[in-house]
């Protein structure tokens, strides 16, 4: 099954409005040098979403995303994000279940999972991540950990990304290679994407369909043999995709379908 790459950058809480324009810019100018056939977006703070989707809203291969929203439509929630809101913006993606905002705001999986559903409802296209400790993985639990994970954090009835327009995206971002420089060997991270597949089998009928992206350090040197492997559909990147040299090489990378 040719699923189209996902190269996704995630700016977390860094950058300004004017640096995250910037930001955007540099990277549209680069975005010839990546083939046709790897699809990007960028997810810029909530305060830099609307001078980033400004700035790349005329460019159809690069699309924008937001870092989370609330499993409301509206309402009294001081300092939240409506996914209606998101989408009056532009975005295409919202991350959800991103393990800092699990481990700050103690989200647990039936939050990130009514998150990814009211944004799936709203036609954005939810990337929910899921990923283990390194206590988790030294006890041999990593795998049960993140099944767990994947079925209590998906919306019901979720069919892949591209799937009648609405679907969802999956990071497997090990919550100890994240910003630590420590990257998931390449023999681990394909038994991961593995399992996880596996356990989408189990949910629904396409799951064959659904980008599983890994995200934790990558960067231009590791990039190529992570996105090579078979069931890694992309990347979700923190540092590496505050550059825009770095983040267009790890495009570069990608393998392409077709
Ligand atoms: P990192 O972050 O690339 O800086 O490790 C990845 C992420 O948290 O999405």
């Amino acid at each position: 099954m040719a699923r189209t790459p996902l190269i996704c950058g995630n700016w977390k809480m860094n950058l300004g409005p004017h640096a995250a324009r910037d930001l955007a810019r540099a990277i549209v100018h680069g975005l010839p040098e990546v083939p046709f056939g790897v699809a990007m977006a960028v997810c810029p703070s909530t305060p830099c979403l609307q001078a980033v989707l400004d700035e790349i809203r005329v460019f159809d291969r690069l699309e924008g995303g937001a870092q989370d929203c609330h499993a409301a439509l509206s309402g009294a929630h001081t300092g939240d994000t409506s996914v209606e809101a998101l989408r009056e913006l532009g975005c295409a993606y919202v991350i959800v279940g991103h393990s800092e905002r699990r481990a700050d705001h103690a989200e647990s999986d039936a939050t990130v999972k009514a998150k990814a559903a009211t944004a799936q409802a709203a036609g954005l296209t939810p990337i929910v991540c899921v990923g283990e400790t390194l206590a988790q993985r030294e006890a041999g639990e990593a795998e049960a950990v993140v099944a767990a994970q994947v079925k209590g954090s998906l919306p019901d009835g979720v069919a892949g990304d591209g799937v009648e327009g609405h679907g969802v995206v999956v990071a497997y971002e090990p919550v100890w290679a994240i910003g630590t420089g420590k990257v998931a060997s390449p023999a681990d991270v394909d038994a991961m994407h593995r399992a996880i597949r596996a356990t989408l089998a189990g949910m629904m009928a396409d799951a064959d369909k659904v980008r599983l992206l890994y995200g934790g350090s990558v960067k231009p040197e590791n990039a190529a043999e992570l996105l090579a492997l078979d069931d890694v559909d992309g990347a979700l990147v923190g540092g590496a995709s505050l550059k825009a040299d770095s983040f267009l090489a790890i495009a570069k990378a990608a393998k392409t379908t077709g």
